[in-house]
């Protein structure tokens, strides 16, 4: 029998998986609650744009057909929206699967993706998977340390992981401090800028929009997940320099992104409404989160993006706090798997989600804060 087993690669034995913000649906299994809130996965809180839902239904009727490979009409309208040559765009099933892509096309194995510890899970998991090395230095008071970052590239340096702003900590780097950093870094290093929460930051002073610069090793990948509501969909984009988005191309695959991903983006790229919607709501519930953290001592990360982290005493604390916010029917993301043991990852909501989280956060961080050894409540 044994002989028959297939060996699975030790670089897949040592993947630790992703593990996303526990799902609505899971928690109601577990737990007899009335109401749920989950604020745990970045999501946008108003649904998906409705410009998308319409032509979503559209073209269901047409889902017996495959996808134009080239998503023409989509890179198009990606192309006259930001002002780029369709030739400089790739479309790829979510961000999740164009990084897993970029990492393989663009090093070897046992080669070194560096980034900061403390930043998006998903590029961990992605680079020990594809079996290159992650080399990690810490953040500096959250932030992307980007001067030491080129201090700790070395001959094995293939990749450089930036996301802008920082996902779990909300920070975010200046157009200033990103165009020195492109100026010393190696040419043959690759600059991989992860732009998923970008619409936020779109208004704050000195962000650096990625697509609007030209390098030739500087990659930017974008997602429609987050502010255009379609996280469901999977559904993203990569801008930069036609040698590397031809070579790009040759990951995808043949119909990538699905059909109805196609449409909807098309759709919700245009929705200009409803993306100042969403800006005015993240803000509204952001800052209603802030007062409140402030009112209770919470210490917080200044954030540029749809999420706020705030720093719990400890990460025993971060956990029970966890733990006991889920027994209230609130998801919050724990986000020691990112390298941050004390942090607590909340994005906005509507205003009844975000009064009701702050009650509930309210509640179990006041019961945690007088107790010595910090329990879960029963
Ligand atoms: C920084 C960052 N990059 C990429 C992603 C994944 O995006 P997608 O849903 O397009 O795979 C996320 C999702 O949380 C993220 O926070």
């Amino acid at each position: 029998m044994a002989d028959k087993m297939i060996r699975i690669p030790q670089r897949i034995q040592d993947v630790r998986p992703y593990k996303a913000g526990k799902p609505i649906s899971e928690l109601a299994r577990e737990q007899k609650l009335d109401r749920i809130i989950k604020l745990a996965s970045n999501e946008n809180p108003l649904g998906p744009s409705p410009k998308a839902l319409e032509a979503i239904r559209a073209q269901t009727a047409n889902i017996n057909r495959y996808v134009d490979p080239a998503a023409a009409e989509l890179v198009e309208t990606i192309a006259d929206k930001y002002s780029i040559q369709p030739e400089h765009i790739v479309c790829g099933h979510g961000t999740d699967s164009l990084l897993a892509d970029i990492i393989v096309a663009f090093s070897e194995p046992n080669e070194e993706l560096l980034t900061c510890l403390g930043t998006f899970i998903g590029i961990y998991v992605s680079t020990n998977k594809q079996g290159r090395k992650l080399k990690t230095i810490p953040l500096n008071n959250y932030a992307f340390d980007l001067k030491k970052l080129l201090k700790a590239v070395t001959d094995q340096t293939r990749i450089i992981y930036l996301a802008n702003p920082n996902n779990p900590t909300g920070s975010m780097f200046t157009s200033s401090e990103f165009e020195s950093f492109m100026e010393q870094v190696p040419d043959d290093v690759l600059v991989l800028l992860d732009e998923a929460y970008e619409a936020y930051a779109l208004n704050e002073p000195g962000y650096p929009v990625g697509v609007d610069y030209w390098y030739d090793n500087l990659l930017v990948t974008r997602t429609l997940s987050k502010a255009y509501g379609l996280g469901g969909l999977r559904i993203g984009y990569t801008v930069g320099p036609r040698y590397l988005i031809d070579a790009l191309k040759k990951m995808r695959l043949p119909f990538e992104p699905h059909a109805l991903a196609q449409v909807a983006a098309i759709a919700a790229l245009s929705d200009d409404e409803f993306l100042v919607r969403t800006a005015e709501e993240n803000r509204n519930s952001l800052l209603k989160m802030k007062t409140k953290f402030d009112e209770l001592g919470i210490k917080q990360v200044k954030t540029s993006a749809n999420f706020i982290m705030i720093l719990m005493p400890s990460e025993e604390f971060a956990g029970c706090f966890y733990e006991n916010c889920l027994k209230r029917g609130l998801i919050v993301r724990h986000v020691k798997p990112f390298g941050i043991p004390n942090g607590i990852r909340i994005n906005s909501g509507t205003e009844d989600e975000t009064t009701i989280a702050l009650e509930i956060i309210e509640q179990v961080y006041g019961e945690m804060i007088g107790q010595k050894r910090y329990q879960q409540s029963t």
